[in-house]
């Protein structure tokens, strides 16, 4: 009896009725820190602030919205009062107006905030927060009809089932739109939006100038073509009422949502619960310096380093507190302002110009042909008051005028292909004039202290050859022995002359080639950005440097002084297997070498995850990453993201990691993964080796029908049982059929959805030395599912 009463008062207590609210209904009012939350429990509405005290990122302002509250780190995904911030919280609150409409009132000044705006014709109005994130204002007594809804006014963000694009009928135009700053919740400077002019695609536009700065690709009727990876991931539907995106849900216990960020980077966030933390699943564009006029005018932007943005020398930025709240649209501006046009002009000092190497060149350049010789254009850019740069070479005379936007610092892999381009920048002589004051005094300085330092030098120039002689007697014993070497940097310059040859360049720095003493010659890796780099350089030495395989390149020593960090590799002359199999110049691989080089990786990576004392994961397998040596053996080289595990566990818990192409589908659901990830990247590598060109080519916008996902292709024609015209017609037809067919066998297996399906490396390896027959794979979903959207959603 007591038990049954207690189990009454449990399950009709006030406070378990509370804490199910998920409407607000005419007469109740929501304020303060009162919060409505789905009925799943997975959303939540109410007033929030950024920010917390400690942190530098607090906004003093209030706003309502619609925040995700399975996690606990504040991901807001909608924002009500965007341009009307809330200074003083106790006086506003939510609630029905006596015309129907949700409303935030100031209930002191009997003012309003914000109203959703639509012509009711009933006071009986109901707001529901869907289990979907979505707060649905409806008429309570029919419940079908749906009067306003939070996902036709999308914010920054995009939730699954929610959409983006147009409404035929109503015009409605459903856009994502970047926040002012990391705070600030007002409307900023880029949108994701359906291409106006009708093009079955989406892009990203900056809206001051309109500028498109990425695009999507065109919708094939499977994926968009720019970015086939994520074809699983959304779908396009044009009917007789609609045109739009959406991303459908995948699995109710997923978390994830759609953002485009201030910095004008399209994100897709993925909730990871082992780690407790949002993993990045997806970023377009790649790179932060190709989003539209980020850094703002007079600056220089840089992938490579953090921040990207960087004013131009002689310009200070504009406004250092929207710089650290991560606006920096606003840009620099001059120390100076210009002579000649500030200053009576019979009076005033020329201006000069200042000289930037290296760079892309701003848009909206003007050229003027008829200019024969660089002085003519720098007079040219002189007369001009609004004239702030030119540029002279091959192509003629260039002059920007007003705002420089868009400069980015090129990087080495751009250098090798173009020329270098200089940028002369318009400053005023004042500053030019300042400049060499500084210099001369620095000279003045330099000569003063050089005649003191001579004396000393003497001295320690005969200390130094000492110390020489001795460290390359060291290096010569060590190089006979297992460990490896700790290189002073002074020793890799003089080894690499300077670092003046320049094998090549990744994300994370570049190579030079040298020679040791013993002239071992080495391949020397530079890494960049101390921070950045400092994680990759500690990865990269605790895994090969302990490891030794012939499948896997070879550490020799490394150095790390100060804020540089350098690995000591053996030198390999017969670059990377992408150059290969990719670029017609070189050395053409003939099947019989490209087997060996399919068995040799997977030999290095069966090594790596089954032979060493401590697991390895080398998360980042694709075909840049395996060198070749004088007898095409191949090496797995660049450990920076690799990742430990021990033994005795089977699943690791990282962030994600890799390149695009090449990344197993378990990255995006966010589960642990395991060595399979790196089974998957074989997979997709085994199947460029087969076909000699790239599985997602970027640039393919016009894709014809018959121009499927390369991936799909081999699995569709496995099944048919006609594997023959998948192989790269370079070859001729000098292949072994039955290894072909093995080979995609083997792929297709590798790239199975579910990593358990996958074999292991040591399985690969058996397979490719045919000690075990491969059967017949079947076809992996993620691929059935880029292909196959249901037709009735293409033409409707
Ligand atoms: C709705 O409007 C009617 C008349 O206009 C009024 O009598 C009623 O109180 C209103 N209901 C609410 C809940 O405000
Ligand atoms: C402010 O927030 C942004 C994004 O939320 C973050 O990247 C940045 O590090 C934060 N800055 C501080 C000082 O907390
Ligand atoms: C609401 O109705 C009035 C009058 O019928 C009309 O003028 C107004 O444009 C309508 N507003 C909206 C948002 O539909
Ligand atoms: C949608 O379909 C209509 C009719 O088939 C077509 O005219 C229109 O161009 C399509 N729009 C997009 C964005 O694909
Ligand atoms: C300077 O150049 C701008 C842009 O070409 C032009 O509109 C303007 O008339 C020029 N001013 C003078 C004084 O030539």
């Amino acid at each position: 009896m007591l038990l049954v009463l207690l189990l009454f008062v449990l399950i009709f207590s006030p406070l378990h009725a509370a804490s199910a609210r998920d409407t607000i209904s005419p007469g109740e009012t929501l304020g303060g820190s009162d919060v409505i939350v789905s009925s799943n429990g997975k959303y939540a509405l109410g007033f929030f602030k950024i920010g917390s005290e400690s942190s530098g990122n607090t906004s003093n302002y209030w706003y309502l919205g619609i925040w995700i509250n399975r996690v606990p780190t504040m991901t807001t995904v909608w924002v009500a009062n965007e341009d009307a911030p809330i200074a003083d919280l106790t006086t506003a609150v939510l609630t029905i107006s006596l015309d129907g409409n949700l409303v935030v009132l100031n209930h002191v000044s009997k003012s309003i905030i914000w109203t959703t705006q639509v012509n009711v014709t009933t006071n009986n109005t109901v707001a529901t927060l869907s289990d979907g994130g979505n707060l649905i204002l409806q008429k309570s007594l029919d419940l079908t009809d749906v009067l306003w809804q939070s996902f036709d006014h999308p914010t920054n963000s995009l939730l699954p089932g929610a959409k983006l694009g147009r409404d035929k009928v109503t015009g409605l135009n459903r856009r994502l739109v970047s926040r002012k700053n990391w705070v600030d919740q007002a409307p900023g400077a880029y949108s994701l939006e359906l291409d106006p002019t009708g093009a079955a695609q989406f892009i990203l536009v900056e809206l001051n100038s309109g500028v498109t700065y990425w695009s999507s690709g065109v919708w094939n009727g499977r994926f968009f073509n720019s970015i086939p990876d994520m074809g699983a991931y959304s779908e396009f539907v044009n009917n007789s009422r609609e045109v739009y995106l959406t991303t459908p849900f995948q699995d109710v216990t997923m978390v994830m949502h759609l953002s485009l960020e201030v910095s004008g980077q399209l994100k897709a966030y993925v909730w990871y619960e082992q780690l407790q933390d949002w993993v990045t699943s997806a970023v377009q564009p790649k790179s932060q310096c190709d989003v539209y006029a980020i850094c703002g005018p007079y600056t220089i932007c840089n992938d490579n380093v953090i921040p990207s943005c960087n004013c131009m020398k002689g310009f200070s930025i504009k406004s250092l507190k929207d710089w650290e709240l991560g606006d920096r649209t606003g840009g620099c501006i001059r120390n100076k302002p210009l002579d000649y046009c500030s200053n009576n002009k019979a009076t005033g000092s020329r201006d000069g110009f200042y000289n930037i190497p290296c760079f892309r060149l701003p848009q909206n350049a003007q050229s003027t042909t008829v200019i024969a010789s660089e002085g003519e254009c720098a007079q040219a850019c002189l007369s001009n008051c609004s004239c702030t740069a030119y540029s002279f070479g091959d192509y003629g005379c260039y002059v920007w005028h007003d705002e420089l936007l868009n400069v980015k610092q090129q990087q080495y892999s751009d250098l090798t292909s173009t020329k270098v381009e200089f940028l002369k920048v318009r400053l005023a002589a004042k500053e030019l004039n300042s400049w060499e004051n500084h210099r001369r005094e620095m000279l003045v300085w330099v000569v003063t202290s050089a005649t003191v330092a001579l004396f000393g030098l003497v001295l320690l120039l005969i200390i130094w050859r000492n110390r020489k002689i001795q460290y390359f007697r060291k290096f010569n014993g060590v190089q006979g022995g297992n460990g490896i070497v700790a290189f002073r940097y002074i020793d890799l310059k003089h080894a690499t002359k300077s670092f003046s040859i320049k094998l090549g360049s990744g994300g994370f720095g570049s190579v030079y080639k040298g020679f040791l003493a013993d002239s071992t010659a080495i391949a020397v890796k530079m890494l960049d950005g101390f921070r950045q780099g400092e994680k990759q350089f500690r990865a990269e030495v605790s895994s090969i440097g302990i490891i030794h395989h012939v499948n896997l390149v070879k550490l020799i020593g490394f150095c790390c002084e100060g804020n540089k960090r350098l690995l000591v590799y053996e030198y390999l002359p017969y670059h990377s297997l992408d150059v290969h199999l990719f670029q017609r110049s070189v050395t053409f691989l003939n099947w019989k070498t490209r087997y060996q080089v399919a068995l040799g990786v997977a030999r290095g990576l069966a090594y790596l995850h089954e032979s060493c004392r401590e697991c390895i994961i080398h998360c980042d397998i694709k075909p840049q990453n395996i060198l070749l040596d004088a007898s095409f053996t191949p090496k797995i080289a660049d450990f920076g993201m690799a990742k430990f595990m021990q033994r005795d566990s089977s699943r690791a818990l990282t962030t994600m990691r890799g390149t695009i192409g090449y990344l197993a589908p378990e990255w995006l659901s966010g589960v642990a993964i395991t060595t399979k990830i790196d089974v998957y990247s074989y997979g997709m590598v085994l199947l460029e080796i087969i076909s000699g060109r790239r599985n997602t080519s970027e640039q393919c916008t016009s894709c014809a029908d018959n121009d499927v996902y390369f991936p799909l292709q081999v699995a569709n024609n496995l099944l048919k049982g006609d594997v023959q015209v998948l192989v790269d017609p370079k070859l001729c037809g000098d292949f072994s059929l039955e290894e072909v067919e093995r080979v995609c066998k083997i792929a297709c297996w590798c790239i199975q959805d579910k990593d358990s399906d996958r074999p292991a490396m040591g399985e690969v390896v058996q397979f490719l030395d045919g000690l075990r027959e491969v059967d017949v794979p079947p076809l992996p979903k993620i691929l059935q599912a880029v292909a196959g959207s249901p037709p009735l959603l293409n033409n409707m």
